[in-house]
């Protein structure tokens, strides 16, 4: 994701430095005009705004922590990765200790809208930081939707969402693999739905990329398996069950262990069965 919105960000005109742990992925931004850094600390000094883009919560501390010696106070940091409600409040902690205006942004949108610049920003964050995202913001997505001037809402907001999606790519999943197992083309599953009332664009995704056995990630079970024990978490502190996610956990664990980890989250296909 943090590939194609830097790359984003510099072709909207913007003066980007990018880092990455495995520095070669980051070297294609160069012939978008960025410059890659070798440290964190090289790719926040004298920015605006700082954005970050890692797995979750604990990548994030890590990176920001070490990237201290280039941070300066009144800088706005934009934090666009999926880590959950208790990590959320550390980093909007971490981000006091260094003087930082903390924006909690995660983003909905796969792969696909992150290269169009067509994600949908959940953003919460104290006014003053905004106009010096707008442009940052306008870049990256589709829409941003500001939800509250204190952290924690667009995480709360993307709990929420990504549980819907997660939810839906686990019961197309069965559903496909239900109609193997009983003898039937998994096919007609998606002929019947194709044009109805139960059809959606992510449904048609997610069969295709199951009946086509292209599990190219787009987001990665791995990924995918994380956020579900971060909406879980969030579910348990706000006292509301949440069996079905706990469910497509389970699955990716499964999908997980037999190597699907870093195949795109239609692999928890292979949840359904013994082998494979
Ligand atoms: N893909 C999606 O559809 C999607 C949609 C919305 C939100 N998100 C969220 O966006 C975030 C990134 O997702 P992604 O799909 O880009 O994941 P990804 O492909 O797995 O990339 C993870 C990134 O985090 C870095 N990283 C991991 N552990 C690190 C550590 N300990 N220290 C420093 N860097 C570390 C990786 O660096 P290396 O390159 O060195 O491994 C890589 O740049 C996640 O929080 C995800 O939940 C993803």
């Amino acid at each position: 994701m943090g590939l194609p919105m830097a790359g984003n960000l510099s072709r909207a005109g913007l003066r980007v430095t990018a880092w990455n742990r495995t520095r070669d992925k980051a070297l294609p931004l160069e012939a978008e005009g960025a410059v890659v850094a070798r440290s964190p600390a090289e790719a926040v000094e004298g920015a605006d705004v700082v954005v970050t883009m890692l797995s979750d919560g604990d990548a994030v501390h890590d990176a920001i922590s070490a990237a201290a010696p280039g941070l300066r106070g009144g800088q706005v940091w934009a934090q666009m990765s999926t880590v959950g409600l208790a990590a959320v409040e550390r980093l909007s902690a971490l981000a006091r200790q260094h003087g930082l205006t903390f924006v909690d942004a995660p983003v909905q949108g796969t792969r696909q809208p992150a290269e169009q610049g067509k994600l949908i920003i959940l953003a919460a964050g104290p006014a003053s930081a905004r106009p010096a995202l707008e442009p940052v913001f306008g870049a990256l997505g589709q829409r941003t939707l500001w939800i509250a001037d204190e952290a924690g809402a667009g995480t709360r907001l993307k709990m929420a969402t990504v549980s819907y999606s997660i939810s839906l790519t686990a019961v197309v999943a069965e559903a496909l693999a239900l109609a193997g197992g009983l003898g039937l083309d998994p096919g007609l599953v998606r002929q019947v739905v194709t044009g109805g009332p139960m059809d959606s664009p992510y449904f048609q995704a997610k069969s295709e990329a199951i009946l086509e056995g292209d599990f190219a990630p787009s987001f990665t079970v791995r990924n995918a398996e994380k956020d579900t024990r971060l909406i879980v978490e969030a579910g348990r502190a706000a006292g509301v069950r949440l069996d079905v996610v706990a469910a497509a956990g389970e699955r990716f664990r499964r999908a997980q262990a037999r190597g699907h980890g870093e195949q795109d989250m239609a692999a928890t296909y292979f949840a359904s069965f013994d082998e494979g």
